[in-house]
Protein backbone atom coordinates (compact mmCIF):
# COMPACT_ATOMS: atom_id res chain seq x y z
CA UNK A 1 0.00 0.00 0.00
CA UNK A 2 1.54 3.64 -0.93
CA UNK A 3 1.00 6.83 0.91
CA UNK A 4 1.13 9.56 -1.31
CA UNK A 5 0.85 13.77 -0.52
CA UNK A 6 -1.90 15.67 -2.37
CA UNK A 7 -2.90 18.85 -2.15
CA UNK A 8 -6.10 19.61 -0.38
CA UNK A 9 -8.01 20.56 -3.70
CA UNK A 10 -7.34 16.62 -4.96
CA UNK A 11 -8.64 14.75 -1.64
CA UNK A 12 -12.27 15.98 -2.32
CA UNK A 13 -12.43 13.61 -5.15
CA UNK A 14 -11.62 10.62 -3.49
CA UNK A 15 -13.80 7.72 -1.82
CA UNK A 16 -13.23 8.95 2.10
CA UNK A 17 -12.41 11.39 3.54
CA UNK A 18 -10.71 11.22 7.44
CA UNK A 19 -10.05 14.07 9.54
CA UNK A 20 -8.79 14.31 12.89
CA UNK A 21 -10.17 16.56 15.58
CA UNK A 22 -9.26 17.64 18.75
CA UNK A 23 -11.92 18.92 20.61
CA UNK A 24 -10.65 22.80 20.38
CA UNK A 25 -10.46 22.08 16.53
CA UNK A 26 -14.24 21.96 16.80
CA UNK A 27 -14.47 25.54 18.38
CA UNK A 28 -11.80 27.14 15.71
CA UNK A 29 -12.99 24.81 12.10
CA UNK A 30 -11.63 28.73 10.83
CA UNK A 31 -8.07 27.88 11.16
CA UNK A 32 -7.86 24.55 9.44
CA UNK A 33 -6.90 24.24 6.00
CA UNK A 34 -9.83 23.06 4.60
CA UNK A 35 -12.67 22.96 1.52
CA UNK A 36 -15.33 25.69 2.83
CA UNK A 37 -17.82 23.19 2.12
CA UNK A 38 -16.25 20.67 4.27
CA UNK A 39 -16.17 23.09 7.02
CA UNK A 40 -19.82 24.11 6.96
CA UNK A 41 -20.16 19.79 7.22
CA UNK A 42 -18.08 20.36 10.19
CA UNK A 43 -20.09 22.72 11.83
CA UNK A 44 -23.18 21.40 11.64
CA UNK A 45 -22.13 18.42 12.72
CA UNK A 46 -20.71 20.09 15.75
CA UNK A 47 -23.44 22.39 16.45
CA UNK A 48 -25.44 19.31 16.47
CA UNK A 49 -23.61 17.88 19.53
CA UNK A 50 -23.29 14.77 16.59
CA UNK A 51 -19.15 15.37 16.90
CA UNK A 52 -16.94 16.68 20.24
CA UNK A 53 -14.19 15.65 18.90
CA UNK A 54 -13.87 13.33 22.54
CA UNK A 55 -11.09 10.35 22.61
CA UNK A 56 -11.93 7.87 20.50
CA UNK A 57 -14.94 9.09 18.83
CA UNK A 58 -15.80 8.78 15.19
CA UNK A 59 -18.19 9.85 12.87
CA UNK A 60 -19.30 8.47 9.49
CA UNK A 61 -21.07 10.90 6.99
CA UNK A 62 -21.96 10.15 3.77
CA UNK A 63 -21.53 12.67 1.41
CA UNK A 64 -22.44 13.05 -2.84
CA UNK A 65 -19.42 11.33 -3.14
CA UNK A 66 -17.88 8.61 -1.01
CA UNK A 67 -18.30 9.40 2.96
CA UNK A 68 -16.51 11.88 5.44
CA UNK A 69 -14.83 10.23 8.82
CA UNK A 70 -14.50 12.68 11.86
CA UNK A 71 -12.53 10.74 14.90
CA UNK A 72 -11.91 12.17 17.49
CA UNK A 73 -8.61 13.24 19.89
CA UNK A 74 -9.88 14.29 22.99
CA UNK A 75 -8.49 17.57 24.88
CA UNK A 76 -5.17 18.84 22.77
CA UNK A 77 -3.47 19.54 26.08
CA UNK A 78 -3.54 15.75 26.64
CA UNK A 79 -2.93 15.08 22.56
CA UNK A 80 0.04 13.22 21.32
CA UNK A 81 1.30 11.30 18.86
CA UNK A 82 0.44 8.01 19.71
CA UNK A 83 -2.86 9.28 20.44
CA UNK A 84 -3.13 10.55 16.84
CA UNK A 85 -1.37 7.06 15.75
CA UNK A 86 -4.30 5.06 17.53
CA UNK A 87 -6.92 6.87 16.17
CA UNK A 88 -5.59 7.31 12.76
CA UNK A 89 -5.46 3.05 12.85
CA UNK A 90 -9.01 3.09 14.53
CA UNK A 91 -10.26 5.38 11.21
CA UNK A 92 -8.49 3.60 8.30
CA UNK A 93 -9.56 0.45 9.86
CA UNK A 94 -13.34 1.49 9.78
CA UNK A 95 -13.28 3.03 6.36
CA UNK A 96 -11.31 -0.11 5.18
CA UNK A 97 -14.01 -2.55 6.52
CA UNK A 98 -16.92 0.03 4.67
CA UNK A 99 -15.02 -1.46 1.55
CA UNK A 100 -13.18 1.61 0.94
CA UNK A 101 -10.19 0.89 -1.26
CA UNK A 102 -8.83 5.12 -1.17
CA UNK A 103 -8.88 7.82 1.59
CA UNK A 104 -7.48 10.82 2.10
CA UNK A 105 -6.04 11.85 5.78
CA UNK A 106 -6.13 15.25 6.54
CA UNK A 107 -3.80 15.90 9.44
CA UNK A 108 -1.84 18.97 8.36
CA UNK A 109 -3.04 21.29 11.64
CA UNK A 110 -1.51 18.76 13.95
CA UNK A 111 1.98 19.48 12.91
CA UNK A 112 3.00 20.61 15.87
CA UNK A 113 3.40 17.05 16.69
CA UNK A 114 6.30 15.55 15.82
CA UNK A 115 6.16 12.20 14.33
CA UNK A 116 3.04 12.56 12.36
CA UNK A 117 4.37 11.02 9.26
CA UNK A 118 5.84 7.81 11.40
CA UNK A 119 2.48 7.46 13.00
CA UNK A 120 0.95 7.41 9.53
CA UNK A 121 3.14 4.94 7.94
CA UNK A 122 2.67 2.93 11.31
CA UNK A 123 -1.13 2.98 11.40
CA UNK A 124 -1.31 2.16 7.23
CA UNK A 125 0.38 -0.94 8.24
CA UNK A 126 -1.46 -1.73 11.28
CA UNK A 127 -5.06 -0.90 10.20
CA UNK A 128 -5.74 -4.11 8.31
CA UNK A 129 -3.84 -6.90 10.68
CA UNK A 130 -6.23 -9.46 11.68
CA UNK A 131 -5.24 -12.89 12.63
CA UNK A 132 -7.53 -14.66 10.08
CA UNK A 133 -5.77 -17.29 7.95
CA UNK A 134 -7.67 -19.91 9.19
CA UNK A 135 -11.06 -18.40 8.53
CA UNK A 136 -12.73 -19.59 5.56
CA UNK A 137 -13.39 -16.20 3.27
CA UNK A 138 -16.71 -15.93 2.16
CA UNK A 139 -19.83 -13.45 2.03
CA UNK A 140 -19.49 -13.30 5.83
CA UNK A 141 -16.10 -12.95 6.33
CA UNK A 142 -13.74 -10.61 4.02
CA UNK A 143 -10.71 -9.14 5.01
CA UNK A 144 -10.13 -5.84 3.72
CA UNK A 145 -7.34 -4.14 2.05
CA UNK A 146 -6.90 -0.34 1.56
CA UNK A 147 -5.07 0.77 -1.51
CA UNK A 148 -3.50 4.16 -1.57
CA UNK A 149 -3.65 6.90 1.55
CA UNK A 150 -3.11 10.31 0.01
CA UNK A 151 -2.63 13.01 2.95
CA UNK A 152 -1.54 16.53 3.43
CA UNK A 153 1.80 15.89 4.81
CA UNK A 154 4.71 15.51 2.56
CA UNK A 155 7.11 13.28 5.14
CA UNK A 156 7.73 9.98 2.80
CA UNK A 157 10.84 8.87 4.60
CA UNK A 158 8.71 8.85 7.82
CA UNK A 159 6.04 7.12 6.72
CA UNK A 160 8.35 4.77 5.30
CA UNK A 161 9.76 4.27 8.95
CA UNK A 162 6.51 3.95 10.42
CA UNK A 163 5.50 1.10 7.73
CA UNK A 164 8.82 -0.53 8.88
CA UNK A 165 7.61 -0.36 12.45
CA UNK A 166 4.27 -1.71 11.41
CA UNK A 167 6.10 -4.67 9.42
CA UNK A 168 8.24 -5.72 12.38
CA UNK A 169 5.05 -5.41 14.87
CA UNK A 170 2.61 -7.57 12.08
CA UNK A 171 5.88 -10.40 11.84
CA UNK A 172 5.91 -10.80 15.40
CA UNK A 173 2.04 -11.13 16.29
CA UNK A 174 1.89 -13.36 13.03
CA UNK A 175 3.92 -15.77 14.53
CA UNK A 176 3.10 -15.42 18.37
CA UNK A 177 -0.66 -16.22 17.09
CA UNK A 178 0.13 -19.37 15.34
CA UNK A 179 -0.92 -22.27 17.91
CA UNK A 180 1.58 -24.57 19.69
CA UNK A 181 0.63 -27.33 17.02
CA UNK A 182 2.00 -25.53 14.23
CA UNK A 183 4.95 -23.16 15.79
CA UNK A 184 7.47 -26.33 17.73
CA UNK A 185 11.18 -24.74 18.40
CA UNK A 186 12.51 -26.80 15.57
CA UNK A 187 9.51 -24.52 12.97
CA UNK A 188 10.86 -21.53 14.86
CA UNK A 189 14.30 -21.89 14.15
CA UNK A 190 13.23 -22.83 10.65
CA UNK A 191 11.53 -19.46 10.86
CA UNK A 192 14.46 -17.69 11.83
CA UNK A 193 16.62 -19.01 9.43
CA UNK A 194 14.17 -18.10 6.42
CA UNK A 195 14.74 -14.61 7.96
CA UNK A 196 18.33 -14.64 7.83
CA UNK A 197 18.31 -15.52 4.40
CA UNK A 198 16.00 -13.09 3.13
CA UNK A 199 17.86 -10.19 5.11
CA UNK A 200 21.60 -11.48 5.10
CA UNK A 201 22.02 -11.85 8.52
CA UNK A 202 24.23 -14.94 10.28
CA UNK A 203 22.14 -17.78 12.02
CA UNK A 204 23.57 -20.60 14.10
CA UNK A 205 20.94 -22.78 15.78
CA UNK A 206 21.53 -25.37 18.58
CA UNK A 207 19.80 -28.12 18.12
CA UNK A 208 19.73 -30.92 20.99
CA UNK A 209 22.91 -32.40 20.64
CA UNK A 210 24.61 -29.39 20.13
CA UNK A 211 23.19 -27.76 23.23
CA UNK A 212 24.19 -30.86 25.25
CA UNK A 213 28.14 -30.11 24.52
CA UNK A 214 27.46 -26.26 25.18
CA UNK A 215 26.10 -27.01 28.65
CA UNK A 216 22.86 -25.41 28.48
CA UNK A 217 21.09 -27.62 30.78
CA UNK A 218 18.29 -25.62 32.17
CA UNK A 219 16.89 -25.16 28.23
CA UNK A 220 17.81 -28.95 27.77
CA UNK A 221 15.76 -29.85 31.13
CA UNK A 222 12.87 -27.39 30.34
CA UNK A 223 12.68 -29.47 26.59
CA UNK A 224 12.76 -32.78 28.10
CA UNK A 225 9.15 -33.47 28.00
CA UNK A 226 8.45 -32.71 24.63
CA UNK A 227 8.61 -34.82 21.94
CA UNK A 228 9.21 -31.14 20.05
CA UNK A 229 13.28 -30.92 21.16
CA UNK A 230 14.11 -27.20 22.48
CA UNK A 231 16.28 -25.23 19.81
CA UNK A 232 19.16 -21.93 20.93
CA UNK A 233 18.44 -19.36 18.30
CA UNK A 234 21.39 -16.85 17.37
CA UNK A 235 20.63 -14.33 14.53
CA UNK A 236 23.65 -11.36 14.13
CA UNK A 237 23.04 -8.29 12.08
CA UNK A 238 26.34 -6.95 11.04
CA UNK A 239 27.23 -3.70 9.61
CA UNK A 240 30.52 -2.78 8.02
CA UNK A 241 31.40 -0.49 11.26
CA UNK A 242 29.43 -0.68 13.56
CA UNK A 243 29.41 1.34 16.41
CA UNK A 244 27.59 -0.76 19.55
CA UNK A 245 26.89 -4.33 20.16
CA UNK A 246 23.46 -4.99 21.42
CA UNK A 247 22.03 -8.41 22.63
CA UNK A 248 18.24 -8.79 22.34
CA UNK A 249 17.20 -12.23 23.97
CA UNK A 250 13.83 -13.52 24.24
CA UNK A 251 11.68 -16.27 25.67
CA UNK A 252 10.40 -19.08 22.99
CA UNK A 253 8.45 -20.83 25.46
CA UNK A 254 6.28 -22.48 22.03
CA UNK A 255 3.79 -23.68 24.33
CA UNK A 256 3.59 -24.01 28.69
CA UNK A 257 1.52 -26.27 29.84
CA UNK A 258 3.17 -26.02 33.31
CA UNK A 259 4.99 -29.08 32.98
CA UNK A 260 4.26 -31.89 35.46
CA UNK A 261 3.15 -29.17 37.51
CA UNK A 262 0.21 -28.66 35.19
CA UNK A 263 -1.50 -25.47 34.72
CA UNK A 264 -5.16 -25.96 35.94
CA UNK A 265 -7.98 -25.49 33.79
CA UNK A 266 -8.28 -21.61 31.94
CA UNK A 267 -4.70 -20.76 33.01
CA UNK A 268 -3.12 -23.28 30.15
CA UNK A 269 -5.35 -21.06 27.64
CA UNK A 270 -3.48 -18.76 25.60
CA UNK A 271 -0.21 -20.23 26.80
CA UNK A 272 0.77 -20.37 22.66
CA UNK A 273 1.55 -16.83 23.58
CA UNK A 274 4.39 -17.59 25.93
CA UNK A 275 7.06 -17.46 22.83
CA UNK A 276 6.01 -13.86 22.53
CA UNK A 277 9.27 -12.45 23.19
CA UNK A 278 11.16 -14.98 21.46
CA UNK A 279 8.62 -13.29 18.32
CA UNK A 280 9.77 -10.18 19.41
CA UNK A 281 13.01 -10.37 18.72
CA UNK A 282 12.72 -12.04 15.49
CA UNK A 283 10.15 -9.10 14.49
CA UNK A 284 13.18 -6.57 15.62
CA UNK A 285 15.71 -8.42 13.49
CA UNK A 286 13.44 -7.72 10.51
CA UNK A 287 12.77 -4.42 11.50
CA UNK A 288 16.91 -3.68 12.52
CA UNK A 289 17.65 -4.91 8.49
CA UNK A 290 14.98 -2.77 7.04
CA UNK A 291 15.98 0.14 8.58
CA UNK A 292 19.92 -0.65 7.74
CA UNK A 293 21.04 0.82 11.30
CA UNK A 294 24.74 0.66 12.57
CA UNK A 295 24.69 -1.12 14.97
CA UNK A 296 25.91 -5.17 15.70
CA UNK A 297 22.54 -6.69 17.18
CA UNK A 298 22.34 -10.40 18.17
CA UNK A 299 18.87 -11.88 18.38
CA UNK A 300 18.95 -14.80 21.02
CA UNK A 301 15.94 -17.00 21.14
CA UNK A 302 15.17 -19.95 23.75
CA UNK A 303 13.21 -22.04 22.22
CA UNK A 304 11.36 -25.06 23.96
CA UNK A 305 7.95 -26.92 24.64
CA UNK A 306 7.02 -26.94 28.24
CA UNK A 307 5.31 -30.50 28.33
CA UNK A 308 4.16 -33.37 31.32
CA UNK A 309 5.90 -36.45 29.67
CA UNK A 310 7.81 -39.85 30.93
CA UNK A 311 11.31 -37.74 30.37
CA UNK A 312 10.03 -34.21 32.00
CA UNK A 313 12.09 -32.70 34.42
CA UNK A 314 10.90 -33.10 37.94
CA UNK A 315 10.12 -30.79 40.94
CA UNK A 316 13.54 -31.72 43.01
CA UNK A 317 15.58 -32.26 39.96
CA UNK A 318 18.66 -30.15 40.50
CA UNK A 319 20.06 -29.03 37.07
CA UNK A 320 23.33 -27.31 35.98
CA UNK A 321 23.13 -24.05 33.62
CA UNK A 322 25.87 -22.57 30.73
CA UNK A 323 27.92 -20.92 33.60
CA UNK A 324 27.95 -23.77 35.77
CA UNK A 325 25.51 -22.66 38.45
CA UNK A 326 23.10 -25.35 39.63
CA UNK A 327 19.33 -24.88 39.86
CA UNK A 328 16.86 -26.77 42.41
CA UNK A 329 13.03 -26.71 40.57
CA UNK A 330 10.65 -26.64 42.89
CA UNK A 331 8.31 -25.73 39.92
CA UNK A 332 8.43 -26.66 36.60
CA UNK A 333 5.85 -23.75 35.63
CA UNK A 334 8.65 -21.37 36.27
CA UNK A 335 10.12 -22.49 33.27
CA UNK A 336 11.04 -19.62 31.46
CA UNK A 337 13.55 -18.38 33.50
CA UNK A 338 15.60 -21.36 33.45
CA UNK A 339 15.59 -21.29 28.98
CA UNK A 340 16.45 -17.38 29.26
CA UNK A 341 19.55 -17.96 32.04
CA UNK A 342 21.69 -20.22 28.96
CA UNK A 343 20.92 -18.01 26.52
CA UNK A 344 21.88 -14.87 29.15
CA UNK A 345 24.82 -16.75 29.16
CA UNK A 346 25.34 -17.29 25.60
CA UNK A 347 24.34 -13.67 25.25
CA UNK A 348 26.98 -12.05 28.18
CA UNK A 349 29.65 -13.96 26.69
CA UNK A 350 29.73 -11.90 23.39
CA UNK A 351 30.43 -8.53 25.81
CA UNK A 352 27.56 -6.74 24.05
CA UNK A 353 26.93 -2.87 25.48
CA UNK A 354 23.95 -3.78 26.35
CA UNK A 355 21.25 -6.81 26.82
CA UNK A 356 17.75 -6.51 26.41
CA UNK A 357 15.37 -9.37 27.40
CA UNK A 358 11.98 -9.85 26.54
CA UNK A 359 9.61 -12.43 28.14
CA UNK A 360 5.66 -13.41 29.16
CA UNK A 361 7.90 -14.14 32.37
CA UNK A 362 5.29 -14.20 35.58
CA UNK A 363 1.40 -13.60 35.94
CA UNK A 364 2.69 -11.36 39.33
CA UNK A 365 3.67 -8.87 36.94
CA UNK A 366 0.33 -8.66 35.22
CA UNK A 367 -1.00 -8.70 38.55
CA UNK A 368 0.73 -5.77 39.40
CA UNK A 369 0.87 -3.97 36.52
CA UNK A 370 -2.46 -4.77 34.45
CA UNK A 371 -2.75 -5.78 31.25
CA UNK A 372 -1.06 -3.06 29.33
CA UNK A 373 1.96 -2.11 30.79
CA UNK A 374 5.07 -3.80 31.20
CA UNK A 375 7.56 -4.36 34.02
CA UNK A 376 10.78 -3.12 33.32
CA UNK A 377 14.00 -4.47 35.37
CA UNK A 378 17.76 -2.61 34.57
CA UNK A 379 20.75 -2.63 36.25
CA UNK A 380 22.04 0.71 34.54
CA UNK A 381 20.36 4.10 35.01
CA UNK A 382 21.55 5.40 32.12
CA UNK A 383 20.07 2.14 29.74
CA UNK A 384 16.77 2.65 32.27
CA UNK A 385 16.63 6.45 30.86
CA UNK A 386 16.84 5.60 27.34
CA UNK A 387 14.37 2.86 27.33
CA UNK A 388 11.55 4.62 29.51
CA UNK A 389 12.13 7.14 26.67
CA UNK A 390 11.59 5.03 23.97
CA UNK A 391 8.53 3.64 25.47
CA UNK A 392 7.09 6.94 26.14
CA UNK A 393 8.07 8.25 22.58
CA UNK A 394 6.68 4.97 20.84
CA UNK A 395 3.40 4.51 23.40
CA UNK A 396 4.37 1.60 24.98
CA UNK A 397 4.17 2.10 28.33
CA UNK A 398 6.94 0.80 31.26
CA UNK A 399 7.10 0.32 34.78
CA UNK A 400 10.52 0.44 36.25
CA UNK A 401 10.81 -2.15 39.28
CA UNK A 402 12.91 -2.77 41.68
CA UNK A 403 16.57 -5.09 41.41
CA UNK A 404 17.29 -4.43 44.84
CA UNK A 405 15.75 -6.43 47.45
CA UNK A 406 17.77 -8.31 50.57
CA UNK A 407 14.46 -10.66 51.30
CA UNK A 408 13.45 -11.57 47.93
CA UNK A 409 17.48 -12.06 46.91
CA UNK A 410 18.12 -14.66 50.24
CA UNK A 411 14.87 -16.34 49.22
CA UNK A 412 16.91 -17.31 45.65
CA UNK A 413 19.14 -20.01 47.74
CA UNK A 414 18.63 -23.44 47.94
CA UNK A 415 19.74 -25.67 50.65
CA UNK A 416 20.93 -27.88 47.85
CA UNK A 417 21.65 -26.00 44.95
CA UNK A 418 23.52 -22.73 44.10
CA UNK A 419 19.54 -21.55 43.09
CA UNK A 420 15.72 -22.49 43.24
CA UNK A 421 13.88 -21.60 40.61
CA UNK A 422 10.60 -20.42 42.25
CA UNK A 423 10.05 -18.43 45.46
CA UNK A 424 7.11 -17.48 47.55
CA UNK A 425 4.17 -16.09 45.78
CA UNK A 426 4.65 -12.51 46.95
CA UNK A 427 6.91 -10.32 44.87
CA UNK A 428 6.92 -13.02 41.92
CA UNK A 429 8.31 -10.81 39.18
CA UNK A 430 11.17 -9.56 41.04
CA UNK A 431 12.15 -12.69 42.32
CA UNK A 432 12.42 -13.84 38.89
CA UNK A 433 14.31 -11.08 37.75
CA UNK A 434 16.42 -11.65 40.51
CA UNK A 435 16.55 -14.69 39.26
CA UNK A 436 17.66 -14.08 35.30
CA UNK A 437 20.21 -11.04 37.28
CA UNK A 438 22.30 -14.64 37.94
CA UNK A 439 23.65 -15.31 34.59
CA UNK A 440 24.17 -11.76 33.29
CA UNK A 441 27.96 -11.47 33.10
CA UNK A 442 29.64 -8.81 35.47
CA UNK A 443 29.43 -5.21 34.60
CA UNK A 444 27.22 -5.93 31.62
CA UNK A 445 23.92 -3.46 30.75
CA UNK A 446 21.02 -5.14 31.53
CA UNK A 447 17.63 -5.06 30.86
CA UNK A 448 14.47 -7.60 31.16
CA UNK A 449 11.36 -6.84 29.84
CA UNK A 450 8.30 -9.05 31.59
CA UNK A 451 6.07 -8.16 29.29
CA UNK A 452 3.11 -11.15 30.43
CA UNK A 453 -0.21 -9.79 30.47
CA UNK A 454 0.76 -7.21 27.43
CA UNK A 455 1.45 -10.18 25.36
CA UNK A 456 -2.23 -10.77 24.57
CA UNK A 457 -5.28 -8.45 23.64
CA UNK A 458 -8.62 -9.62 24.50
CA UNK A 459 -10.10 -7.32 21.80
CA UNK A 460 -9.21 -5.30 19.23
CA UNK A 461 -8.18 -1.14 20.01
CA UNK A 462 -6.22 1.35 19.25
CA UNK A 463 -3.21 -0.10 16.98
CA UNK A 464 -3.87 -3.92 17.98
CA UNK A 465 -6.16 -6.02 17.11
CA UNK A 466 -7.50 -9.13 18.90
CA UNK A 467 -4.71 -11.58 19.57
CA UNK A 468 -1.11 -10.92 20.02
CA UNK A 469 0.47 -7.21 20.61
CA UNK A 470 3.77 -7.48 19.46
CA UNK A 471 4.53 -5.37 22.91
CA UNK A 472 7.68 -4.39 23.23
CA UNK A 473 9.11 -4.13 19.68
CA UNK A 474 8.39 -0.41 19.24
CA UNK A 475 10.12 0.48 22.09
CA UNK A 476 13.58 -1.81 21.35
CA UNK A 477 13.53 -0.66 18.02
CA UNK A 478 13.08 2.72 19.00
CA UNK A 479 16.32 2.07 21.10
CA UNK A 480 18.44 0.93 18.33
CA UNK A 481 17.30 3.46 16.04
CA UNK A 482 18.52 6.07 18.36
CA UNK A 483 22.01 4.58 19.68
N1 LIG B 1 4.29 -18.17 31.02
C1 LIG B 1 3.96 -18.06 32.40
C2 LIG B 1 3.65 -16.62 32.83
C3 LIG B 1 2.39 -16.02 32.26
C4 LIG B 1 1.22 -16.05 32.97
C5 LIG B 1 2.41 -15.34 31.06
C6 LIG B 1 0.08 -15.48 32.46
C7 LIG B 1 1.27 -14.75 30.53
C8 LIG B 1 0.11 -14.81 31.25
C9 LIG B 1 5.14 -18.54 33.24
O1 LIG B 1 5.92 -19.53 32.70
C10 LIG B 1 4.56 -19.10 34.49
O2 LIG B 1 3.92 -20.09 34.42
N2 LIG B 1 4.81 -18.41 35.59
C11 LIG B 1 4.31 -18.83 36.84
C12 LIG B 1 5.46 -18.71 37.81
C13 LIG B 1 5.21 -19.41 39.11
C14 LIG B 1 5.17 -20.89 38.92
C15 LIG B 1 6.35 -19.04 40.03
C16 LIG B 1 3.17 -17.90 37.21
O3 LIG B 1 3.20 -16.73 36.87
O4 LIG B 1 2.21 -18.39 37.83
MN1 LIG C 1 5.19 -21.48 33.11
ZN1 LIG D 1 5.93 -19.66 30.70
Amino acid sequence: MQIKSVNESQASSLDSLLILLREEDCENLANLELAQELKDVIKTLVSRKDFKAKKGTSLRVPLVEGSLYLAGLGKSEKCNVNIIRDSLTQGLRSIGRANNKNVCVIVSHLKEYNGLGFVLGEASGLCSYTFDKYKTKDKDYEPFALDSIFTDINESEEFSRGQIFAASQIYSRELANEPGCVITPEILAAKAQELAKEYNLECEIWDEKRLESERTGALLAVGRGSKNPPRLIHLIYKPVNPVKKIAIVGKGITFDSGGLNIKPDNYMLTMKGDKTGACNVLGIMKGVSELGLNIEVHGILAAAENMPGGNAYKPDDIIRARNGKTIEINNTDAEGRLVLSDALCVASELKPDAIIDMATLTGACAVALGKHRAGLFVNNDELANKLLDSSQRRGEPYWRMPLEDEFISESLKSPYADLVNCGERYGGAIFAALFLNEFVGENTAWAHMDIAGTDFNDKEYGVYSKGASAFGVRTCLDYLMRL
